[in-house]
């Protein structure tokens, strides 16, 4: 299969480590030029793009949070590489977990609309920065990631899994905007996934209870979940746009 991605450029968000990392991976070792944003750990995106290769990989500054980071970050890779022709959306601003027994009504509004603003909004606006340089060489390709928490929904995530299933009616009508001029728009949703920070952070009991609900018998690891985005994200994918492909071992 050609992934028909020598020397595209990729930008993926939030690049440096977890799924973002084992997906500039992916795109690399197709020959992609790969430019992986970091917020904070400035260190750890230099060492990621360098075990890339300095000639295909470059570390950018880019804060979902940070509203003028988007157009600073662009600049700099349109500076090296020309554009973009391959948006994984990847990164999330993460706002601390709701401490159990809280419920909705106790979040306070400006707290989930920040989360809206800091994640479906930024998301947004980043597309909408970079489409005209797909637009322009008439071909490109638009993955986000979101959740299979979409489908399931669970108690404590409204507001993540209303972020995320906004990614999923963005893309499905991005499709149709973009579509006609070769940029082809969809949807990663990964299951419980096996990252450092999962790892590290969620409780194993937790971990153990998602496992057993796959099909599989097995929690996806990062290069499952970028693998699906590496198809999705390259020449491979001739015509498959406005999807949502799920990587949760079939949960
Ligand atoms: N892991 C899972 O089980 C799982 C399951 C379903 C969906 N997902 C989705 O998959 C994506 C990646 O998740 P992950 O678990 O691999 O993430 P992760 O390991 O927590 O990595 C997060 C990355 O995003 C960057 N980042 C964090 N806050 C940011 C901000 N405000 N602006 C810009 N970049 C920021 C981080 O950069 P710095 O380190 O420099 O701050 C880091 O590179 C997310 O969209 C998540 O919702 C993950």
């Amino acid at each position: 299969m050609d992934s028909a991605l020598n020397d595209r450029v990729v930008l993926v968000t939030g690049g440096t480590r977890g799924i973002g990392a084992a997906v500039a991976e992916a795109f690399a070792a197709e020959g992609a030029r790969v430019a992986l944003t970091y917020r904070n750990d400035e260190e750890a995106a230099e060492r990621a793009a360098a075990g890339l290769g300095s000639e295909r990989a470059m570390a950018v500054r880019y804060a979902l949070d940070e509203p003028d980071s988007a157009r600073a970050a662009l600049d700099e890779v349109r500076q090296r590489w020309g554009g973009v022709d391959v948006l994984v959306a990847n990164a999330y601003h993460r706002t601390g977990r709701r401490p159990a027994g809280q419920s909705f009504e106790q979040v306070a509004a400006a707290e989930w609309q920040a989360t809206i603003t800091d994640n479906l909004i930024a998301t947004m606006a980043l597309t909408q920065a970079v489409l005209p340089d797909m637009r322009g060489r008439r071909w490109g390709r638009v993955v986000y990631l979101s959740s299979h928490i979409v489908g399931h929904g669970r108690r404590g995530q409204e507001t993540y899994a209303a972020v995320k299933s906004g990614l999923h009616g963005f893309a499905r009508s991005l499709a149709w905007e973009a579509g006609k001029e070769g940029v082809l728009v969809n949807v990663v949703a990964p299951g419980l996934t096996r990252t450092e920070g999962v790892r590290q952070q969620l409780p194993a009991a937790l971990r153990e209870g998602e496992r057993a609900r796959t099909a599989t018998g097995r929690l996806s690891e990062p290069g499952d979940v970028a693998a699906a985005v590496l198809f999705l994200g390259s020449g491979a994918n001739g015509n498959i746009s406005g999807q949502v492909l799920e990587v949760s071992g079939g949960r």
